[in-house]
């Protein structure tokens, strides 16, 4: 057991500050430096018309569940009309809302409805590609090689004697070539068109004015509506290298770029998970991003951006979110950090040393709808595990395990100042599913790779609302465009909401602890006796202690202290000390 002694120099808790690593922010008044961003992935937080798959109007009329958690706001993933071959990500008209979630009017009604109880709306954008099916694109088909149509996206001839070779030898992310070849009108093979994720989301061509001035009308068009702000799809994608060049690495959302992954792995704080290449994280990309926050910051009302950029290093990543450019980026490099304190103390680190720089928040994610869900992550036999997606013949995870450290990590995460992202669902300490059939599958990685990677489905499975009702309540009829697991039964909102100690009891403590002790905009010191403890992260923020124990031995508090929030049940020492078990995290007054 890890004794804390009570020196004279010591605080309350008899902990030390050993090393002041990020000072608190003055800008307190501009909500996304420290807002809780939960994120909504409409097609499955909940339906309302029955047909299986949720809409806006569900959204709306869930809202209060998001205002008993506390959150600030909502990002929606996208909405408008696609023909859903990557679950929206997929766009043919940035302007509309796709029937099966609704209309422009249910829109406007979320937004109202979320505005009325103090709840910003944030929208998905999707820049780097269109769908096959925008008229773009479809213009482009039928147009001549070479015409204005076609250059709004990356037509090029094929190499080999008669062009029948791709252009150069990229992979799409999804898996096989990024490129597709056309076919002319009278049949015969035609140019080929860059993707760098499924044929059917062809890439734009950014360096022409009239994708660009498209994309701020765009903008312009949600920001008129109301919106508070937009998190950027590929953020890091949209630029080329000049000539497109080939290149041997690697890509893969999750696992990074195996071939240039060497500027990033060897970093304070990386994961090896960041992408490069010509493909990506080119300088050209800010000059966008400058232009759209002069467009954001023609409005009143504080609008922010937040890039989707999987970049390593962070001070790379920094880049994006200088004072005029994004506002936020998601930092991949926490969420992909192993369950281990001297890794976390050292991504946590170097965020703050990266982002303090350029005077942007650092943000916090553990899961979204792109990666295995932590609750079932934490619980794999590899502390680095991060698969893409997990199939019944693969070794299954420990669910008792990744729940006490889902919860341990999300305190621990929540405790720390900036801006924090929850995914729908982890507030109710949701698994992955991790069994469903191939015939239920409808990710395209999982289609691209042959079935060698599981893909996305599993982190995506419809909410459970109601323990005992069809669908877990999920819809009126009972539907779900995925199969949810029988596990999701305890998992239930009505359970989770009533239960004490229930993950969503945790989250509810924590956000209300977190707004009361403005931790968003708060401080983060290392203490002693653990600023170098293998088995445990423990640090100020403000007057809040928060420890968290990621090894084996109890770690023992002071006699005295106010718990605030704990991630599990606590434990005394033999003199009757406040002690924290084995994966679990505890807020204190300091
Ligand atoms: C990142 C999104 O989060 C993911 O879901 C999508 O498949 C790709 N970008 C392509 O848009």
């Amino acid at each position: 057991m890890t004794q804390i002694d009570s020196t004279p120099s010591a605080t309350a808790t008899g902990t030390g500050i050993s090393r002041v690593v990020h000072a608190g922010s003055a800008d307190a008044d501009q909500w996304w430096r420290q807002a809780v961003i939960y994120q909504v992935y409409p097609r499955s937080f909940a339906d309302s018309d029955g047909d299986g798959i949720g809409d806006l109007p569900g959204v709306t009329a869930h809202l209060d569940h998001l205002v008993e958690l506390g959150v600030d706001a909502l990002w929606l993933s996208p909405f408008y009309r696609s023909p859903q071959r990557d679950a929206g990500y997929d766009v043919a008209d940035y302007r509309d809302v796709d029937p099966l979630f609704g209309t422009l009017a249910d829109f406007d009604e979320l937004l109202a409805a979320a505005h009325a109880r103090g709840v910003r709306i944030v929208v998905d954008l999707v820049p780097n590609h269109t769908s096959n099916e925008h008229v773009w694109f479809q213009e482009a088909l039928a147009a001549p090689e070479g015409s204005p149509a076609r250059a709004r996206y990356l037509f090029r001839d094929g190499r080999g004697e008669s062009g029948e070779l791709p252009p150069n030898n990229w992979q799409s992310i999804f898996g096989g070539d990024a490129w597709t070849r056309t076919t002319r009108p009278d049949g015969t093979p035609g140019q080929w068109y860059l993707h760098l994720f499924d044929t059917t989301q062809p890439d734009l061509d950014w360096t022409n004015p009239e994708v660009r001035d498209e994309f701020e009308a765009v903008l312009r068009f949600w920001l008129d509506r109301g919106v508070d702000g937009f998190r950027v799809d590929v953020a890091h994608g949209m630029v080329k290298a000049d000539g497109l060049p080939d290149w041997d690495g690697h890509v893969s959302m999750v696992e990074g770029s195996d071939a240039s992954g060497a500027d990033g792995a060897t970093d304070q704080g990386s994961t090896g998970t960041g992408n490069s290449g010509p493909m990506f994280d080119q300088d050209g990309v800010h000059e966008i991003y400058r232009a759209w926050r002069r467009v954001l910051d023609e409005y009143p009302g504080d609008r922010a951006m937040v890039a989707e950029a999987w970049v390593e290093p962070l001070s790379r990543l920094a880049r994006y979110v200088r004072p005029d450019e994004m506002h936020q980026a998601f930092n991949f490099s926490f969420l992909c950090t192993a369950w281990d304190a001297a890794r976390l103390r050292a991504v946590v680190e170097a965020s703050f040393a990266a982002n303090d720089a350029v005077g942007a928040p650092s943000t916090w994610v553990l899961s979204n709808h792109d990666v295995v869900r932590h609750a079932t992550r934490l619980g794999l036999d590899s502390p680095d595990a991060r698969p893409n997606g997990i199939f019944a013949h693969d070794p299954q995870p420990d669910v008792v395990l990744g729940l006490r450290r889902a919860r341990a990590a999300t305190l621990l995460m929540l405790g720390l100042p900036g801006s924090a992202y929850v995914y729908q669902g982890e507030e109710l300490g949701l698994p992955e599913h991790t069994a469903l059939d191939a015939d239920v599958r409808q990710d395209p990685a999982f289609f691209r790779t042959q079935g060698a990677e599981a893909g996305r489905d599993g982190c995506r499975v419809p909410l459970p609302w109601v323990a005992d009702a069809p669908g877990f309540g999920f819809g009126p009829t009972g539907e779900t465009w995925l199969p949810q697991p029988d596990a999701y039964r305890d998992h239930a909102a009505d359970v989770e909401r009533r239960t004490p100690g229930s993950t969503f009891d945790l989250y509810r403590t924590a956000l209300r602890v977190r707004r009361a002790e403005r931790l968003g905009t708060g401080t983060l010191a290392w203490t002693e006796p653990f600023a170098q403890d293998p088995q445990v992260v423990a640090f100020r923020n403000r007057d809040v202690l928060v420890v968290t124990n990621l090894g084996d031995a109890l770690v023992a508090l002071p006699r005295s202290v106010e718990v605030l929030a704990a991630s599990g049940p606590l434990d005394r020492g033999p003199y009757g000390e406040t002690s924290v078990p084995s994966d679990t995290t505890v807020w204190v007054r300091a």
